[in-house]
């Protein structure tokens, strides 16, 4: 039998900033999941932001066309979405497309903007039957024009969905979505919509496109780099970073629940320091 504390703690820890009468007390599916992976529920991440790498590499060990890697990586974000909605984890990006992936072959462009509409549209019942939440980051407005109506179908279809937020950065770009801040900061400077004193942190949190979200808990990167790639820069401030040999398309549930296992594992301390007497007291 588990305490009051035990149940207060999972309300006051759960990942439900946006999930109105979200019991996470009461939701048996996830704690049961969340005791078959060894998962404690109290520690979630809130929000999980993953660098989908290495399809490419994983089609070239096969002498297949890196489209096949993409179709591939397709795959496993329809699992890893399905696990995240099963442990409640409130938000989930996916760097789909980033502002530099418009210089790769003209070929490769054209197929990874079909994949997208194709996932797009085929997990459009699945997300509604799972109750998530489309969402994007990035340049809309450079999307090719079917892929943006069917992003909109998806999203206003599934806009009432509280369970989970699958984010997905499409022509997406920190220093882009932070001069795109600024511009726009500038620009009420300037109608005198807002004084230079009063631009603070926050102020500027707000005009980026994540401006609804959390910073993420943790941020994964697949197949062996170790560099953020102009990925969520002002969010990630403090987020904890995984990085994995494994490609993307090889990335697996139980490899994503390690990490966050790790996570649960971690002291994350935000700059601060916890003071033990001896440590601290001035001499
Ligand atoms: C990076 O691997 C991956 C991408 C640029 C695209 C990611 C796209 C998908 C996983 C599929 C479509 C997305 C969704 C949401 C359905 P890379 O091509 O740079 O790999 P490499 O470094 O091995 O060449």
């Amino acid at each position: 039998m588990k305490s009051d504390k035990y149940h207060k703690n999972l309300v006051d820890n759960s990942n439900n900033y946006h999930q109105q009468n979200y019991s996470p007390v009461e939701d048996t599916d996830m704690l049961d999941k969340c005791q078959f992976y060894g998962i404690d529920p109290l520690k979630l991440p809130r929000h999980v932001a993953i660098i989908m790498d290495g399809n490419g590499r994983w089609a070239k060990k096969r002498l297949m066309n890196r489209v096949i890697g993409h179709e591939k990586g397709s795959e496993t974000v329809r699992s890893i979405v399905t696990l995240c909605r099963e442990l409640r984890i409130a938000v989930l990006t996916l760097y789909a497309f980033s502002t530099e992936n418009w210089a790769r072959p003209k070929a490769e462009v054209e197929a990874l903007m079909g994949l997208l509409k194709s996932f797009i549209i085929s997990e459009r019942d699945s997300l509604q039957k799972q109750g998530i939440r489309l969402e994007m980051i990035g340049q809309k407005n450079k999307l090719p024009l079917d892929v943006r109506q069917e992003l909109d179908i998806t999203m206003s279809h599934t806009a009432q969905n509280s369970k989970m937020c699958l984010n997905l950065a499409l022509s997406y770009g920190s220093r882009e979505e932070i001069v795109n801040a600024v511009r726009k900061i500038a620009s009420k400077v300037k109608k005198g919509k807002l004084s230079y004193e009063t631009i603070t942190e926050d102020v500027i949190a707000q005009h980026l496109y994540t401006n609804k979200l959390p910073d993420p808990d943790m941020v994964i990167r697949t197949s062996g780099e170790m560099r953020l790639s102009n990925f969520l820069l002002w969010q990630s401030g403090y987020s904890e970073f995984f990085f994995t040999q494994t490609l993307w398309p090889d990335f697996t549930e139980q490899e994503f629940v390690e990490m966050v296992k790790d996570y649960q594992n971690r002291d994350r301390r935000f700059g601060k320091v916890v003071c033990s007497s001896n440590d601290c007291s001035q001499h």
